[in-house]
């Protein structure tokens, strides 16, 4: 949909979140303990630990990235600090929350929904004080004539599962995630049309995010092939339920620019690129692309699959893609390049860019370059859901002047207008991350604020949970009220 003066006037401006990082009430309501609960604090550069006991009773502890020995399971140490366990606290203070963000002028508001809140062991037990839970924000939302966004599962699993199954590497997960969807979706047809499967699923940490003690290849991409089914099972009951639903995939876009003309660089940008692409590839065109056969086949990796898992694959595809956007990348072919630092590990430093305080380059034309890279290769219409800014914010008098915030969202905005306005892409929405300040998901730390209202919460779990709107509250605010005219 081509728009020749701006945003589409129905255009869903409004913030993201996910339970794991702003909700809290981590035991309360009957809700039960999933991966993330059991990962301690970190720092930028400071890895965030699971602590976990092993089967002779001895306790240990391991980065996201390392694997957990057999038979471990998920341990909170009563003297450590998880910063999941409050948050910044929606669980108690949604109403306050949602009334900030109505002032702000949302059309919608992302939020995901925490399995073990709503199935305390992941199983087919349903806890139904979760779901009112649930139930209870999004009616809050709708009366302000805000449209909730949901994403099923956002970075974590119920513990139960990553204990007694190793998580998505058994089948049996798949019926108990369509379990759980058939659940909210038939609790919310009427209530609930933009719905996410799976959080970023390109970047598959293994226990934390999909409940596997592995962190070998063959075992996560087995594993992302259940999810794959699962998340093609779900969009097939969610329109059965009811027609009108939207179902989108979500994936992590970091568009990787090789270092140069080289045509080796080239390359490289190529290969790095697909490894994003293939999530998108699978669910938007419902089957496994060929350069990935290929490299499964090269890496001696076995997909095992059940008979009808291609056909699920093919009748499952989504309605839209749901992607983040924080930074771009470079792919290079020698290996002397300069590194990049932040979440950009692995890759390339680019010298035209300049970098945040956690090492995220930033980029806003890289924005624009991915709406155009993923509609001319989907056209499928496309949404935002993340994107952002983390700084340190100093509260003066009870204000927080966040100029630095301000302007990356406007330059942000403003290649988004383009991509919409002079590239043609279908742009249906945008939601800025932690529009309410909340915990950081790669270093643990509350002080990498991204919100446009400031929370009261230190990187030790201190603070009064009191709220207080930053500038860029009132400059989002302006900027909605406008449709994005006015920026
Ligand atoms: C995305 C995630 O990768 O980036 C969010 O979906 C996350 O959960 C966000 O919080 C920003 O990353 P970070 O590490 O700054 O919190």
């Amino acid at each position: 949909m081509t728009q020749e003066n701006g945003f589409p006037k129905d255009f869903l401006w409004g913030g993201a979140t996910a339970a794991n990082q702003y909700e809290g009430g981590y035991l309360s309501g009957g809700k039960g303990l999933s991966t993330l609960d059991a990962v301690a604090g970190g720092a930028y550069k400071v890895p965030r630990k699971v602590t976990f006991k092993r089967q002779d009773g001895s306790l240990g502890e391991v980065t996201r990235e390392e694997s957990l020995p057999d038979g471990a399971v998920g341990y909170i140490d009563k003297d450590r600090y998880y910063p999941s366990h409050v948050a910044t606290d929606f669980y108690h203070h949604y109403k306050e929350d949602i009334a900030l963000f109505a002032e702000m002028g949302f059309k919608c508001f992302r939020l995901s929904f925490s399995w073990s809140r709503i199935c305390p062991k992941g199983t087919d037990e349903v806890n139904e004080e979760g779901l009112a839970f649930y139930e209870a924000v999004i009616d809050e939302l709708l009366s302000y004539g805000i449209e909730p966004i949901i994403t099923i599962n956002h970075f974590d699993i119920p513990m139960y599962l990553a204990d007694h199954y190793d998580g998505w590497s058994s089948r049996k997960v798949i019926d108990y995630y369509v379990f759980l969807c058939e659940t909210i979706f038939t609790r919310f047809k009427d209530k609930v049309t933009y719905w996410m499967t799976f959080n970023e699923i390109n970047f598959l940490r293994s226990w934390t995010q999909i409940g596997i003690h592995s962190v070998e290849p063959q075992s996560k991409f087995q594993a992302l092939h259940h999810i794959f089914v699962a998340s093609a099972k779900a969009v097939q009951l969610g329109h059965a339920i009811n027609p009108n639903f939207k179902i989108g995939m979500m994936v992590a876009y970091i568009p990787a620019y090789p270092m140069s003309c080289r045509p080796e660089d080239v390359y490289e940008g190529i290969k790095r690129n697909r490894q994003q692409e293939f999530v998108m590839d699978v669910q938007c065109r419902g089957y496994y692309p060929s350069y990935q056969l290929k490299a499964f086949e090269q890496e001696g990796i076995h997909i095992a699959k059940e008979a009808d898992d291609d056909a699920i694959l093919a009748a499952g595809t989504v309605d839209y893609i749901g992607f983040s956007y924080y930074m771009s990348t470079v792919a290079s072919s020698d290996p002397n390049a300069e590194r990049s630092e932040g979440n950009q590990v692995l890759a390339y430093k680019n010298p035209y860019l300049p970098i945040s305080d956690w090492g995220w380059a930033i980029d806003p034309l890289g924005l624009r370059i991915s709406l155009c890279q993923l509609y001319d290769r989907y056209q499928k219409p496309l949404f935002v859901v993340e994107n952002g800014f983390g700084a340190i914010d100093e509260v003066v008098d009870g204000n927080i002047h966040d100029d630095y915030r301000i302007a990356y969202f406007k330059a942000h905005i403003a290649e988004m207008k383009k991509a919409i306005t002079e590239d043609g892409v279908d742009l249906i929405g945008y939601t800025p991350w932690g529009c309410i300040d909340l915990v950081s998901s790669g270093t643990g730390e509350m002080k990498k604020r991204y919100g446009f209202i400031y929370v009261d919460m230190d990187d030790q779990g201190k603070g009064s949970l009191n709220r207080l709107r930053k500038d860029s509250f009132y400059w989002y605010r302006d900027v909605i009220q406008s449709n994005g005219s006015e920026l």
